[in-house]
């Protein structure tokens, strides 16, 4: 009988669970749509963890799914394994069905059962199960319900603590979570390999094939388990594993879907070992990075783009393995994508997309892979001749850094060696960049300065100005009781409406003054304990500590601060409305005359997607929506959709902008309303880094005054072409039009001249002792066109020589042509020669060709006489 293939194990799954009341539901997203905890969906229950918890309503209480998983990072990583067993990958499609509240134990079990033994017909000997130690619920139920015979049902106990077991399942450290019972089946003897629970559990005989997890619990922060408002169901079947059993393979990558990719491998790379292991990696890595890249997610240097990237180089380097010096990947993945088109056709929908991003990086690290590994394979060598099996940290980093190898793909190079990596070394060497680079940021003047007092109350929120007291007066980095004029320094206000530089917004100016004295602030920035420092010159009397003064900030600065930083939150918003949800802040600053945004995208926007998204940004002005900032607990910021950066640590409460319609945390000044911003204009945009965009933009004032300013240009322009405004570029074409015409003229005309004159010297040539002999002076040529013209004559009289002389800025130049059939008798150089002796100068060069320089002018006319007479001599 022809076995099932997977896509049809797919629909038999989903049907089977249709029959029994099941929502199909959709795979979601690989990215988490409002999970910043977790790095990519890793099993079928993600999406649903919000029923499970309690904190939504489903509209269903059981469902169905196949999922797009990637476990490659974070809690459930199985990279390292890829390419070293029979049934791990990097991406996979998890099967599953799930109770919210409705089934449990029983039904999930009897389901299970009836799908695998009667459904798909795998035969109930080749079976076994495992428990959770504790779960006799489950236990029973396999033993009197199924009648599974009772060594065929193993317990698992705990590891190191309680509910650390490879059978109570969690989703991350935190999260739903419960018992599970997991179903295995049994590859045959033939394949090495223990039970479950057993010492050589690991091998890939006995495979689990079916989780069927018990949800009860929620795992808090503090590692508390809670009870979860009703027990569920969660359970997940890797589609690879079940198709490997039904299509009688013993390995995942023996089954029809990757048989198809490493046959594509295979001959994208020349290889004729159908069994190589590369094969393999690279027909797992495949998938992962098309459903990664169609996920909107970008191959980076941090969170999932660089796993993203990891993953690349890693397929990358085993292509280099087999022999690969430029891109191999673009065929593989689009026979990826006509595969997998029944279940998931967007692959193919959006594969121009994923193949640039992939080109991309195929190009950029072939341009340093091979360096790499040779520095590498010395090491490896010099590692080895050491007696040594740890590779240094040192040059580990130096790979990531220098030549962008991964710390994961230097790892998996060295086991091949049986060579680990010194990752205490590498770690050092990476924390000390790290701190380099921090320190090289940092404002010096700012790092020196302690300043034991309370933190500044901050008014930046509410206020321009407020009267306030002398805290503090740092004066050369020291600590001061006064001040007088002319001296730059630091001033601490009790209270303080400053805005001092953080999250990309630069510090504020003003000034900080009394009846005696007034001290100008140039910037004013914030000590880690909460001092807001300002920074400047006292222009005019005294100050000392506790003396009273007025702090009055330059609000018209601040206002066109505040313009560009809001209508930054309203340009991020919209680069991912137009671009995609891919679109990471990667740096900011704003300051009264721009905002500079950079953020992660792969190629340069084109003219209409600047346009689209000026558009979006001034519509949300135009509707003048007023803007809110509300401090709230950072559960509930990540609940409101708030855009947050990934990776970023915050703190429990957050603030969050409401801005037109972007949430957004931050910490900055923005406008009370959107119509405040004016209007916007993107001035600039370009890329800074691979994958990093940068745009830099600018609102109301600065804007009038650049519109001004060009207005200015364009009314000077029209004026000098004497015509309108609206009719300049029109007219500026037929000006360009009318120079091409003329230039073409010019040409002609040119042409004609020095035909003329040509004509004119070839009349001049005289015959000496049967040699034709030209020896003349033409005024202003420049060398190249002497030298074309002697060329040109040369070719004319076919046999003779050419002595062409110039004076051009009271400089002589002589060039001397010998047509070859006579350079035997006369020789170039020497005619040159001597022709500089006459002029005050050097010459010289081939028998063919010459030049001669000299300075006295006068003798030129006789020079070029009397070498017709040396000629011969
Ligand atoms: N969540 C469980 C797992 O991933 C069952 O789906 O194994």
């Amino acid at each position: 009988m022809k076995s099932l293939t997977s896509n049809q194990i797919r629909e038999i799954f989903l049907n089977f669970f249709r029959e029994k009341g099941h929502t199909v539901v959709s795979s979601s997203s690989l990215v988490p749509s409002d999970d910043p905890t977790l790095l990519f969906a890793n099993a079928g229950m993600n999406q649903f963890k919000d029923f499970f918890l309690g904190y939504k309503k489903p509209k269903y209480t059981t469902a169905t799914t196949s999922q797009k998983c990637v476990r490659a990072g974070g809690k459930h990583n199985d990279l390292e394994n890829v390419g070293y067993t029979a049934r791990h990958h990097t991406f996979f499609e998890m099967l599953g069905n799930f109770s919210f509240g409705d089934y449990f134990k029983l039904d999930a079990i009897q389901y299970a059962w009836e799908l695998l033994t009667e459904r798909f017909q795998i035969p109930a000997e080749k079976l076994l199960v495992t428990v959770y130690h504790e779960d006799t619920e489950a236990y029973d139920i396999w033993k009197n319900v199924i009648k599974i015979p009772a060594e065929k049902i193993i317990k698992i106990a705990d590891k190191s603590e309680k509910y650390i077991s490879d059978n109570f399942w969690m989703m991350g450290d935190t999260g739903p979570c419960g018992p599970c019972s997991e179903i295995f089946y049994d590859h045959g003897a033939d394949i090495p390999g223990g039970p479950p629970g057993s010492e050589d559990e690991d091998g890939d005989r006995f495979i689990e094939i079916w989780n069927l997890v018990f949800m009860q619990f929620n795992r808090n922060e503090n590692g508390e388990m809670e009870a979860l408002p009703k027990p569920s169901v969660d359970t997940g079947m890797g589609l690879e594993r079940i198709s490997a059993v039904l299509q009688s393979v013993h390995s995942n990558y023996e089954i029809d879907l990757f048989q198809n990719l490493i046959h594509d491998a295979a001959q994208a790379l020349k290889c004729k070992d159908l069994s190589h292991s590369s094969l393999k990696v690279i027909a797992d890595h495949i998938r992962s990075i098309a459903f990664l890249i169609n996920d909107g997610v970008q191959p980076s240097n941090d969170g999932r783009g660089y796993v993203l990237r990891r993953i690349l180089r890693r397929a990358i380097r085993h292509g280099y393995k087999l022999g690969a010096t430029e891109s191999f990947l673009m065929p593989i993945l689009n026979s990826l994508a006509k595969n997998m088109q029944e279940a998931y056709p967007e692959l193919l929908t959006n594969i121009k997309k994923i193949e640039k991003t992939t080109l991309q990086e195929e190009d950029k690290f072939f341009e340093t892979i091979a360096n790499g590994m040779s520095i590498l394979e010395q090491e490896i060598n010099l590692t080895k001749k050491n007696k040594s099996t740890m590779l240094s940290g040192s040059v580990a980093f130096k790979l990531h850094d220098t030549y962008g190898f991964p710390i994961d793909l230097t790892a998996d190079i060295c086991r091949e060696h049986n060579i680990t990596i010194d990752q205490a070394g590498f770690d050092q060497d990476m924390a000390e960049q790290k701190n380099k680079a921090k320190n090289a940021s940092q404002f010096k003047a700012k790092d020196s300065i302690v300043i034991d007092i309370d933190p500044t109350k901050f008014l930046a929120y509410t206020h321009n100005e407020e009267f306030s007291t002398i805290e503090s007066i740092i004066l050369n980095n020291e600590p001061a009781v006064e001040v007088s004029a002319n001296s730059t320094c630091n001033l601490v206000v009790k209270e303080s409406p400053f805005y001092a530089e953080s999250g990309g917004q630069v510090g504020d100016t003003g000034r900080i003054f009394n009846d005696q004295a007034e001290f100008v602030v140039h910037d004013t920035q914030k000590l880690p304990n909460g001092v807001i420092l300002h920074i400047g010159e006292l222009v005019r009397g005294q100050l000392k500590i506790k003396d009273p003064v007025l702090c009055q900030v330059d609000h018209i600065r601040r206002d066109s601060i505040k313009r560009n930083h809001s209508a930054t939150h309203l340009l991020h918003k919209a680069l991912k409305t137009i671009l995609g949800d891919h679109v990471e802040q990667k740096g900011s600053l704003v300051n009264e005359f721009r905002t500079r945004f950079d953020f992660s995208h792969s190629s340069a926007l084109s003219e209409t997607e600047i346009q689209q998204v000026e558009q979006i940004v001034n519509n949300e002005i135009l509707q003048n929506n007023p803007t809110s900032a509300e401090v709230m607990a950072l559960d509930k910021a990540k609940k409101s959709g708030a855009m947050m950066l990934f990776g970023e640590k915050y703190d429990d409460e957050v603030r969050v902008l409401t801005i037109g319609n972007s949430k957004e945390l931050c910490g900055g000044t923005h406008v009370n309303a959107t119509g405040d911003i004016g209007l916007f204009k993107i001035l600039n945009e370009s890329g800074i880094s691979s994958g990093v965009r940068r745009i830099e933009a600018t609102t109301g004032v600065s804007l009038i005054q650049i519109i001004d300013k060009q207005n200015q240009l364009l009314n000077a322009t029209a004026k000098e072409l004497k015509t309108t405004k609206d009719d300049v570029a029109e007219k500026i074409k037929q000006v360009i039009d009318q120079v091409k015409t003329q230039e073409k003229t010019i040409a002609q005309l040119k042409q004609k001249i020095t035909n003329a004159s040509k004509n004119d010297l070839l009349d001049q040539i005289e015959v000496i002792d049967g040699t034709k002999v030209l020896s003349t002076n033409i005024d202003n040529m420049e060398i190249p066109q002497l030298r074309a013209l002697i060329d040109d004559l040369k070719n004319n009289i076919g046999s003779g020589i050419i002595i062409l002389a110039t004076i051009n800025q009271g400089k002589i130049n002589i060039a001397v042509g010998v047509t070859k059939d006579i350079t035997n008798q006369f020789h170039a150089g020497k005619i040159a020669g001597q022709l500089a002796n006459m002029v005050g100068g050097n010459g010289g060069g081939k028998p063919d060709m010459a030049m001669a320089g000299g300075q006295n002018i006068n003798d030129l006319p006789e020079a070029l006489i009397k070498i017709k007479k040396l000629l011969n001599s």
